[in-house]
């Protein structure tokens, strides 16, 4: 069969990328397909063309932010378009809620021309701790991912995917009020670079990592893959709902999967 799977996904903590790479494999081992990656977490990789045709497969896997699809992927997702192509998406949250995320992704991935014939909501350590779905997705997150992808593959392979029933509210929630936040930096930090060249909104100064400009996003990517744990926030807005989410959202919330 020709065709690839687009293993497409934003993911600032790695927590949608390893969701989105384990249903990529698993449908391209059953669809005999090969995976494609489009990583859309740095500027650089967000908001070219990307032009899927019916004998492709759409895996799209993001983080829940404000029981929403992240804002800053509008572009990427406007640019992205099919024709009659199965897509698969995967919506990783922070075992709070995910909201209408799910919904949005399939209403913007219908009119830009995709079937969508699979959708899971999935659960991710939390962007703002580290206590809350720690070290999540694990070993029976990831079971759960590959049998999810093989009934996707088998619908798929009908040659005709009905489109899948998704739970979600029109209108879209609004999204909670951005927090005008920097992260800051102790004297730790050795100047390796990490953070800038990781920083999903390219605020991170190349020429002082120690400095940032606005339009941090919160993803929390540059506190928890600075080797020298030299980054942190001290917002007290953002410490509070950190503390919030550690005392009401600890009890394991499991994936849900629509197929
Ligand atoms: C700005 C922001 C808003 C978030 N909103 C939610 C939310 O509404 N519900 C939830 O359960 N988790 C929420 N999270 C947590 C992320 O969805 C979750 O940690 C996800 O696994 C992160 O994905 P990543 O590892 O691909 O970056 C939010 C995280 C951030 C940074
Ligand atoms: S990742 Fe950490 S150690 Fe490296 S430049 Fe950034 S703050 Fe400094
Ligand atoms: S500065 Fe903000 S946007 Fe950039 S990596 Fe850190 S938390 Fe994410």
């Amino acid at each position: 069969m020709s065709g690839i799977v687009s293993s497409t996904f934003f993911s600032p903590t790695h927590t949608s990328r390893t969701i989105a790479r384990t249903l990529a494999a698993e449908l391209a081992q059953r669809l005999g397909k090969a995976v494609e990656e489009t990583d859309w977490t740095l500027p650089a990789g967000r908001g070219h063309a990307r032009a899927l045709g019916p004998d492709d497969v759409l895996v799209l896997g993001f983080p829940v932010y404000s029981g929403r699809m992240p804002e800053l992927l509008e572009a990427s997702m406007a640019g992205l378009t099919g024709r009659g192509t199965p897509a698969v998406v995967a919506a990783v949250y922070g075992n709070r809620a995910y909201e209408d995320a799910l919904l949005e992704a399939r209403d913007m991935l219908t009119a830009n021309g995709f079937v969508v014939t699979a959708g899971g909501a999935f659960i991710g350590e939390h962007s703002f701790s580290r206590k809350v779905a720690a070290g999540r997705p694990d070993a029976g997150d990831l079971a759960l991912a590959r049998d999810f992808a093989q009934r996707a593959a088998a619908k798929i392979a009908t040659g005709a995917p009905a489109e899948v029933a998704i739970i979600g509210d029109r209108p879209y929630r609004d999204r909670w009020p951005g927090l005008v936040v920097k992260p800051k930096t102790t004297d730790d930090c050795t100047e390796c670079m990490t953070c800038a060249e990781g920083c999903p909104a390219g605020v991170i100064s190349f020429d002082n990592p120690r400095e940032a400009g606005d339009g941090c996003l919160r993803c929390m990517a540059c506190v928890k893959h600075c080797p020298a744990g030299a980054k942190y926030f001290d917002d007290e807005k953002l410490l509070g709902f950190a503390t919030l989410l550690e005392t009401k959202f600890m009890d394991r919330k499991e994936p849900e999967l629509f197929v």
